[in-house]
């Protein structure tokens, strides 16, 4: 069902934001009847018509994703008269005076982005492991149903009080191997797309080109990598494409390269610093898949519980 504005203020309320991101904004929506809680992500570009196109590549992956592996399930799309704006109660109203913005109506995800909740949570070596662990999973079922995720990053993923991780935005995400999936959403060669800190070293070195679709799924695994240097020592694990390449080549021996002798300087058990530098491995080739990420992760669960 297609909805239009105004069956869209009838049947739900607009509560609170849950987040802003490159697209436009989530929110907090409750049906007026029920009181069920859902987000509505707004596509807010000023030009309709690539709006539109983020809205429509964004839904046909929440589409083929169908809510499996903690993807939020999508319920609907509208076409908003207008971006909702608070109003002097603070509460949120759609002006009918336009311009229009695409949405959609999907899960809401209860919980708290990690950027917000290792603010007030600086995460314990033990903790990080598990939501590394949690996100190899999920990353293992999305790669295993055909979707690279291209975008693990922060923000993009949200933790319950119970500590339990799912992962949200497959806006830029891609399908690989399912030829019957959109050809709008099937993964291209040579796409440099997605957060600069998150981008492994064959997308800042070589924009991926000359590398087949199937390393986006070996990028995912970077990502994590970098995530879990992020949350352990509140840095990016890259700064600038520099990283790769040794500070003073001139000097014998050759030091690490920047990325490398940060990992290094992680005061964590020698088990979890040595299946990071596998996810972090320079060749894309050469880093696990999701599913070995996952298994290796597990063995260092049952080997940090007999040690403790
Ligand atoms: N289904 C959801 N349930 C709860 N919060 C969400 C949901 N989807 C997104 N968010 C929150 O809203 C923020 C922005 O949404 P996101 O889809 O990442 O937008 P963008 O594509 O613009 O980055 C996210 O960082 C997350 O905190
Ligand atoms: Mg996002």
């Amino acid at each position: 069902m297609k909805g239009v504005w105004k069956d869209f203020a009838k049947t739900y309320k607009i509560q609170e934001v849950l987040g802003f991101g490159g697209y436009g904004g989530v929110y907090l929506v409750r049906d007026r009847k029920t009181g069920d809680k859902y987000a509505l992500k707004v596509y807010t570009d000023d030009n309709l018509k690539i709006a539109k196109s983020e809205r429509l590549r964004e839904a046909t992956l929440l589409q083929e994703a169908n809510g499996r592996c903690g993807i939020p399930l999508m319920y609907d799309t509208f076409m908003l008269a207008s971006n909702p704006q608070r109003n002097s109660k603070r509460q949120f109203r759609i002006s009918k005076r336009g311009p229009p913005c695409p949405a959609l109506l999907m899960d809401y995800v209860e919980g708290q982005d990690l950027s917000e909740w290792r603010r007030d949570n600086p995460p314990t070596e033990a903790q990080v492991i598990d939501i590394t662990t949690q996100l190899s999973r999920s990353l293992a079922c999305l790669h295993a149903i055909g979707i690279a995720h291209r975008d693990v990053k922060l923000p993009n993923i949200i933790i319950d009080p119970q500590g339990n991780i799912r992962l949200v935005d497959v806006g830029i995400s891609c399908t690989i191997g399912n030829p019957e999936s959109s050809p709008l959403v099937q993964c291209k060669n040579a796409e440099l797309i997605g957060s600069f800190d998150i981008l492994p070293p064959e997308a800042l070195l070589d924009g991926m080109v000359g590398y087949p679709v199937e390393t986006y799924f070996a990028a995912d695994i970077w990502a994590i990598g970098t995530i879990a240097y992020d949350l352990l020592a509140s840095d990016f694990l890259i700064q600038s494409a520099f990283d790769f390449f040794p500070a003073y080549p001139y000097k014998t021996p050759l030091p690490l390269p920047a990325y490398k002798q940060r990992l290094d300087n992680l005061e964590i058990s020698a088990e979890f610093k040595s299946v990071l530098r596998r996810m972090l491995h320079k060749d894309p080739a050469k880093r696990p898949t999701a599913i070995e990420a996952v298994e290796q992760l597990e063995r260092l669960h049952g080997s940090i519980k007999t040690q403790t």
